[in-house]
């Protein structure tokens, strides 16, 4: 007994141990709760961090709508929730932590008089879980109630309602998440936003950049330049430079004229401390000009309205000082708003919109268009002009509408290379639609019809006019894509045509206007280009300038796009505000390159596994440009084995043109490629065939 007694009160011991263990194991279980008993907490929109939204314009507002006023959905006022503008995104990490999600959506009634359509959407874990359908202004706010359970990633994402996202203000009201035992969540904005820097900077010796054919018509005024980078000073020479042409040693600017029809082939040196480099450069002299996409910068994206001859010298004193200038950019083209404006309060913007004998007469921010024009030559540069075939520009200034042949003899005796011929009012002067409504909302609902010779008519009035002029310019036909330009473009004497609506710096906008490219791609061609808009990166916003909104992999992934689908390529930034990363978004030669490769093909997406599109561009050398792009939110990682799928032949050398360095080589029948993506990124890649 004695020695059981130990033995007994060890057993007892351990018996209460156990079951104090037990009991603290049931206590504490119901403490923290199973997620049957946990406590449900109300977890509302507005408490999250609405910052890692994603939206079409403005940021995302707490309580207020995108404009910051109080909520107000067909007359009905609400206190809280989120006020964002199509097309938006915003993603909710629930961890399976809650329970429901419930709120009431609508268009907000600060946008009277328009008319915004936009459909909700709420995803759960990658499915639909409900929609709202399209909704229009004026419809009582929609009620909307999912279960969540178990869902652990859900996105409250708003979509353009079929029409653009013109005055999509829209918001989730009285929104809340029903949760179980957390008291919040986690918002997730699963891109990245620090800008990292790809390209090397180019070598000190000399390297010859930009387009390597030139078009210009018999007898035209002859304008190009030559360019490379390297240390400066540099000398330029020419081998067979036909006889009606003359090489400035010091800059690289060939100028003359009336050179004959014929093809030239002309060698170019250039010399530095550092080394000579040598390129063929072919002049095409014939009936086509903008052999490649044109490149350049036009002031819409950053003044808007703002724009003045004063504004326009600086950015091409900053395309020259910021080196951009060596990699082949060349045009500088004033927007909308260089005339006179027939309602607005900006006194600069007022005058006599004609003189007595009809000749357009400039505003008074721009005096002296000849002058102008002149500056901008002598920069090595080249000019473009904006006017509409209406009466009335987008933004309600003077157009071409009766004076078309003035303004194209005005155009070519300041000097003009360049001009965009933007529909807008035209769409009145079909239908008689109220004078009074200068802007693009009548004409949007022109969009879509299919009255082809009205709208080719005023193009082709246009073109033939500009082709009569003593000088070459490139014509610029944007009309968003209507009637399918692109099938008739080129008979109007146009160089390139926009093929969707405006472009803002947004990742929907960008996406958007990419997927759109592939149905008028086969119409692409050396003097024909298709123009999915300009360039969202740098300094942009309209009159109101900020950093583009587009993540860097966004940014990586636009530029590479409009490269791959030979894209006219217009700066729309601030060029005084460019910062390093923008820079080396746009003067990466091998990509520049791709863009500019002379067969003037443009890419198609050729496979698409998942959210991967893989575009092809054929080059002028067998080669191909392949775009992996990833339009998905979660990184890509595989191991890609479908080559043959892309076009491709035998032994290639692959190399990555952002990073400008060869990563291997692949055979096409046995190879692999490892492919990381970045989410909503690019990896842009030259397959070359291996001699
Ligand atoms: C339209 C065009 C824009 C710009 C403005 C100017 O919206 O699509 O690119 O030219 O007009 O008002």
């Amino acid at each position: 007994m004695k020695d059981m007694l130990p033995d007994n009160l060890e057993h007892f011991k351990r018996l209460i141990k156990r079951s104090l263990t037990t009991l603290l194991l049931i206590s504490g279980a119901m403490l923290s709760g199973s997620p049957s008993q946990a406590q449900t907490n109300t977890v509302w929109l507005d408490q999250l961090d609405l910052s890692a939204a994603t939206q079409g314009y403005g940021v995302p507002k707490k309580n207020k709508t995108v404009d910051g006023r109080a909520f107000s959905i067909a007359g009905r006022t609400f206190e809280r929730g989120f006020g964002s503008h199509a097309v938006s995104m915003l993603t909710v990490l629930t961890e399976g932590k809650a329970r429901s999600f419930s709120a009431l959506v609508g268009i907000d009634d600060e946008v009277k008089g328009q008319k915004p359509a936009a459909e909700f959407v709420i995803n759960g874990d990658g499915k639909q879980l409900w929609s709202s359908g399209v909704m229009h202004l004026g419809d009582a706010a929609k009620p909307c109630q999912v279960s969540l359970e178990g869902i652990k990633k859900v996105e409250l994402v708003v979509n353009d309602g079929g029409n653009g996202d013109y005055y999509d203000h829209v918001e989730w009201v009285d929104a809340k998440f029903e949760t179980i035992g957390v008291s919040t969540l986690k918002t997730y904005d699963p891109v990245p936003s620090t800008p990292y820097v790809l390209t090397p900077k180019p070598s000190a010796s000399p390297k010859l950049t930009g387009a390597k054919v030139f078009g210009v018509r018999p007898g035209s005024p002859f304008q190009h330049l030559v360019t490379a980078t390297g240390s400066k000073p540099m000398t330029f020479t020419a081998i067979n430079l036909p006889k009606e042409l003359k090489l400035d040693s010091r800059t690289g600017l060939i100028t003359g004229g009336a050179l004959k029809a014929g093809n030239y082939t002309v060698t170019i040196k250039a010399k530095n401390a550092k080394g000579v480099a040598q390129r063929i450069l072919r002049i095409k002299c014939g009936d086509r000009i903008a052999l490649t996409p044109p490149m350049g910068w036009n002031s819409w994206n950053c003044f808007a309205h703002q724009v003045s001859a004063d504004k326009v010298k600086r950015a091409a004193h900053a395309m020259v000082k910021s080196g951009l200038i060596d990699h082949g950019w060349t045009y500088i083209n004033v927007d909308d708003f260089w005339e006179n404006n027939r309602d607005s309060k900006d006194s600069s913007l007022r005058g006599k919109l004609r003189d007595e004998a009809g000749n357009i007469v400039p505003n008074s921010r721009f005096k002296d268009m000849k002058g102008l024009a002149d500056a901008i030559h002598g920069m090595g540069l080249k000019i473009g002009l904006y006017s509409s075939p209406g009466p009335w520009t987008c933004g309600g200034c003077v157009g071409s509408y009766e004076h078309e042949q003035q303004d194209a003899e005005a155009y070519a005796r300041w000097g003009f290379d360049y001009l965009k011929y933007d529909w807008c009012s035209y769409g009145n002067v079909i239908d008689g639609m109220p004078e009074n409504d200068p802007y693009k909302v009548s004409s949007l609902s022109y969009r879509g019809g299919d009255r082809l010779n009205t709208a080719i008519k005023p193009f082709k009035l246009m073109g033939d006019l500009l082709r009569k002029q003593p000088r070459d310019i490139v014509f610029s036909v944007c009309q968003y894509g209507m009637s399918d330009v692109w099938k008739w473009g080129d008979s109007v004497n146009g160089n390139c045509w926009r093929t969707t609506n405006d472009i803002t710096d947004t990742w929907t906008s960008v996406k958007n206007i990419a997927l759109a490219q592939d149905r008028s791609a086969p119409y692409a061609k050396p003097g024909n280009w298709n123009d999915p808009d300009m360039l969202v990166v740098g300094q942009v916003g309209w009159g109101n300038t900020h950093p583009s909104k587009l993540k860097p992999d966004e940014q990586y992934l636009h530029i590479s796009l409009w490269s791959l689908f030979a894209a006219p390529l217009l700066i729309g930034c601030d060029m005084e505000k460019l910062d390093a990363f923008t820079l080396n978004l746009l003067t990466n030669d091998e990509v520049i390159d791709i863009d500019q490769d002379p067969l003037g093909k443009q890419a198609t997406c050729v496979q698409t596994i998942g959210d991967l599109r893989i575009y092809v561009k054929q080059l002028e050398d067998g080669s191909k440009a392949v775009g992996f792009c990833n339009f998905g939110l979660e990184q890509v990682d595989m191991t890609y084995h479908d080559l043959a799928k892309l076009g491709m032949k035998g032994r290639l050398k692959v190399r990555d043109l952002w990073r400008q360095k060869d990563i291997g080589n692949v055979d096409v029948r046995s190879g692999n490629l490892k492919l990381k993506v970045p989410a909503h990124g690019v990896l842009l890649y030259k397959f070359l065939p291996k001699v």
